[in-house]
């Protein structure tokens, strides 16, 4: 066990910041879940194979200890980009011990990689939004292409309180070769970090450090009281802070599972 996973372990042991300063949930949070547990339930028979697109942040936490409870069949999947924090990484190992969970790793190609850096140098994706974009294409985006390869559903954690650009998420986006399920779309970051304590949930330590939305490393930072939620992501940018990989910002509409086909 590496240091990082010590002091993951020591912080969830001890409680950690997060829990305490955020868990809070909503009135409706019963039924909140009810929905989600629906909503798996509902993916697992109408869209398998299905596999969950976790970057290890708490929300991915969360969607997985929901598969857990419900004993829904997906793979798991993380883009581990090689920019990944090791708080982050060790949670790989972490998936295993406590869920006995194999996580199927997805990583850039190589030479692709190497190639963008000894051209543009390690710290291109401050340089311009064309070469940050580039970075996230070559290391998250054409990575995600193999990740979806031959599964008919996907499990994100994305959430609506997110930002302004995922403010119309819905539940279920139809795409052209699969659906994506958004199994927490309407939790709040409070809810989250209830459903975190109430289940003992193992999390990134970095979220104890300010750090609510968490990436690559380069491009994530800590944010500051008052700032927005996904403030400490691509800061240096005056763009929509996504990268491509919920490149529709998610407007897509919510369908009702009662009223699929
Ligand atoms: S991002 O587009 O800005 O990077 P964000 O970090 O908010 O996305 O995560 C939103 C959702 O995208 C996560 O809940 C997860 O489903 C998926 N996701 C993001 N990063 C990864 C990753 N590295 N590996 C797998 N899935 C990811
Ligand atoms: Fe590259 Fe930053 Fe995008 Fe990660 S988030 S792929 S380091 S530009």
């Amino acid at each position: 066990m590496n240091t990082s996973t010590l002091s993951s372990l020591a912080d969830h042991a001890a409680g950690g910041h997060a829990i305490s300063l955020y868990a809070k949930p909503s009135d409706n949070f019963a039924d909140k879940l009810l929905r989600s547990q629906q909503l798996l339930r509902d993916a697992e028979a109408r869209h398998a194979p299905l596999t969950q697109a976790s970057s290890l942040g708490v929300e991915d936490m969360v969607v997985t200890e929901l598969i857990h409870q419900t004993g829904i069949q997906t793979r798991i999947f993380v883009l581990e980009t090689g920019q990944l924090h090791a708080e982050t990484l060790a949670l790989l190992a972490t998936l295993r011990t406590h869920y006995g969970r194999e996580v199927d790793v997805f990583r850039p190609v190589a030479e692709d990689a190497a190639a963008f850096v000894a051209q543009n140098g390690p710290e291109a994706m401050y340089q311009s939004l064309a070469l940050r974009k580039e970075c996230c294409d070559i290391r998250k985006t054409r990575p995600l292409a193999l990740a979806l390869a031959g599964k008919k559903g996907w499990l994100t954690g994305l959430r609506r309180e997110q930002s302004n650009a995922r403010a119309e998420v819905g539940e279920i986006e139809e795409q052209p070769e699969r659906a994506k399920i958004n199994p927490i779309v309407d939790w709040t970051w409070g809810d989250v970090w209830h459903f975190v304590q109430l289940h003992n949930i193992p999390y990134n330590p970095l979220h104890n450090q300010f750090m609510p939305s968490i990436g690559c490393a380069p491009c994530t930072r800590a944010i500051a009281v008052g700032e927005d939620f996904r403030a400490g992501r691509w800061w240096w940018e005056d763009s929509s802070k996504e990268c491509g990989l919920h490149v529709d910002g998610g407007r897509a509409k919510t369908i009702p599972i009662k009223e699929q086909a």
